[in-house]
């Protein structure tokens, strides 16, 4: 059984076709249109709507409300939905029943009125629904800072900033109204917020109070949610939702999806399903057996490794760990790695990243859009293997290694002395899977072929952290700035020695190149040992057709994917002397 709120309202459900999707669920089941379907691939943002985790399914011990986020419900399961609150649209406005004169919309939606950023209307749901999600989360933020006592305790709603507004819409798009109308609404909510505040015209709470309220009476009901119980047997393991012989489970532990998997060893692995939800949507498949990987807390954990000790860190104790990080600059050899769990979003990996390789996280603001990076996941991304995925060409740039865990018993034999050996926490070694660590660059093998068996998964990433020698740089191409696959995209990490004038260590990350991301090997060969400037990195350039030769797509040549990227490659050249010259001169 699944178990959630819609609009308020508690839902159980246990027999339903697993691929139901959250807007199908929406529009056919519930016949609740007010959210619509334009692409149907998570491009278009028309289907935009609202969750929120629950309190029984939060990692955290606080009694914070845990955040808003948006996502597309076009290519979401409904499963994913299982103990969050969904809210669409129509919920936004003030039920009428409070105030029988007059609905009272929500400041987003009275925004857009406002503003006239709505004309035929189709993408108008989705836009509120991303611009209420950003108001909510602002004014989460300040009631929580006032609880803190940084305000005066009153909440405030100050306008998001004009940045902020655009980044918050840029999964949504417009044909007719255009955006300046939209981004306007956008700027003026705030101000609607802070009147009603003024005029006591409605309870300052317009979403959450009624959330909350309706959470709070049936809580016992969610903490029953009928995920996998840890202790079962595999043979007793019940499906979260079933149809037919359609099978749908929600292990919440490593140890029961490892049960999963050596029983199912067939099933799809759903993590974020941002790839996956596209094959129901487009390529019209009906999975068969579906292990969805959403509620197992413990791929959402990341832990920074020291020298001397390594410790686990649930997301709502980076801000410890962050702070930790800072103070170890006085001892930096202590630092060595952080692990990424597999399951983690790209939205939870964003303040780790943007500590630690502010190169990397910055390329999130052009990985696709909110919606997605709310929901997709680190190791859906290296999984997909697709030629053009952001994340591959940097981590192998960093010299990422991945953890891979095998837990089909027909694939027992392969290599897994080795690897459960490397496993300190395995006592008996008689583990029932098998556990390895890799290069990432060992991963991918031909165009969507891996290291991954069926009944196989990732457990997580391990990432060097840099060095204070180490420079990295990234660029990515792509047609559209924000919400777009790459053509191409370089990530280069180069070493310098010592004294800063010679290139120690060079690698070259490369997507869009080829049937897989790869390292550019000739070209970082040609760099090793050249002094730092610009010709060294032109003669590395004009190894690049050494390396790869790409293939002409709709998204560009061969000629323009080589030209692009040796250009690109002298671009880092140029930046990382200009970096050095500055910090030559400010030392
Ligand atoms: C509109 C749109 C824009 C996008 N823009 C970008 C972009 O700019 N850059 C980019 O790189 N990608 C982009 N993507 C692709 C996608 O969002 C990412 O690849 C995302 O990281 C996939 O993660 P997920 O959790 O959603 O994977 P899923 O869809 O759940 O799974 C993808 C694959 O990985 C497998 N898998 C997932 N987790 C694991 C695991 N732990 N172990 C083993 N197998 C696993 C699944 O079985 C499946 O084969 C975009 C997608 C959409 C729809
Ligand atoms: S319908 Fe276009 S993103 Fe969902
Ligand atoms: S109002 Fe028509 S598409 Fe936006």
């Amino acid at each position: 059984m699944i178990s959630f709120y819609l609009n308020g309202k508690y839902h159980e459900i246990s027999h339903l076709n697993p691929n139901t999707t959250v807007l199908e669920y929406l529009r056919l089941h519930e016949h609740q249109t007010d959210t619509k379907e334009g692409c149907g691939s998570g491009d278009c943002g028309a289907c935009t709507i609202m969750a929120q985790r629950l309190p029984s399914h939060v990692m955290s011990d606080s009694s914070d409300s845990t955040p808003f986020y948006t996502f597309n419900s076009c290519i979401a399961l409904l499963s994913l939905m299982d103990g969050h609150h969904l809210m669409t649209a129509s919920y936004l406005a003030d039920n009428p029943a409070h105030h029988p004169e007059r609905a009272l919309l929500h400041p987003a939606q009275q925004a857009m009125v406002d503003c006239h950023g709505s004309q035929c209307g189709f993408c108008t749901p989705g836009f509120v629904m991303s611009l209420a999600n950003l108001y909510e989360n602002n004014r989460m933020q300040q009631q929580q800072n006032a609880k803190q006592g940084s305000t005066n305790g009153e909440s405030s709603y100050d306008d998001p900033s004009y940045d902020d507004i655009v980044a918050a819409i840029s999964g949504n798009l417009c044909r007719c109204t255009g955006y300046r109308p939209i981004i306007e609404a956008g700027l003026t909510m705030g101000k609607i917020g802070q009147q009603r505040v003024a005029d006591k015209t409605v309870a300052k709470d317009l979403t959450i109070s009624l959330a909350t309220d309706a959470m709070a009476s049936n809580s016992d009901a969610l903490l029953k949610t009928a995920s996998l119980d840890t202790s079962n047997k595999a043979s007793t393991i019940e499906p979260a939702l079933a149809e037919g012989s359609r099978q749908l489970f929600i292990p919440k532990t490593v140890d029961a999806l490892n049960q999963l998997l050596a029983v199912y060893p067939q099933a799809t692995i759903w993590a974020g399903g941002t790839d996956l939800g596209l094959s129901i949507t487009q390529h019209l498949v009906d999975h068969e057996v579906i292990i969805q990987l959403s509620a197992i807390d413990e791929l959402k954990t990341w832990s920074l490794s020291h020298s001397k000790s390594s410790s686990k860190h649930d997301s709502k104790a980076n801000a410890k760990l962050l702070s930790e990080l800072d103070n170890s600059t006085d001892n930096e050899e202590e630092v060595q790695e952080l692990t990424f769990g597999a399951g983690m979003t790209y939205q939870q990996m964003l303040p780790i990243l943007e500590q630690n390789y502010p190169e990397f996280a910055a390329l999130f603001a052009r990985t696709a859009s909110p919606q997605i990076r709310n929901m997709g996941t680190l190791g859906g991304n290296i999984a997909n293997a697709s030629p053009i995925g952001d994340l591959p060409p940097i981590l192998l740039a960093l010299e990422a290694r991945i953890h891979l865990r095998h837990c089909n018993p027909n694939n027992r034999d392969m290599g897994g002395e080795e690897a459960n050996a490397k496993d300190e926490n395995n006592e008996h070694n008689q583990k029932p899977y098998i556990d390895e660590i890799i290069p990432l660059s060992e991963f991918f093998i031909d165009y969507k072929k891996t290291k991954l068996l069926a009944g196989s998964y990732i457990v997580a990433i391990h990432m060097p952290l840099m060095q204070a020698n180490q420079h990295l740089f990234i660029h990515k191409i792509s047609k559209r700035y924000e919400d777009d696959i790459s053509a191409c995209l370089v990530a280069v990490r180069i070493d310098l020695s010592a004294d800063g004038m010679t290139i120690d260590h060079a690698k070259i990350g490369l997507g869009g190149m080829a049937a897989i991301p790869l390292l550019a090997k000739n070209c970082q060969q040609a760099l090793l040992g050249q002094p730092l400037e610009l010709a060294s990195f032109e003669k590395a350039a004009k190894a690049l057709p050494m390396d790869v030769s790409p293939l002409t797509d709709v998204r560009a040549s061969r000629e323009y994917r080589l030209h692009v990227v040796q250009r690109l490659l002298i671009k880092c050249g140029k930046q990382l002397i200009k970096e050095t010259q500055t910090e030559r001169e400010s030392s």
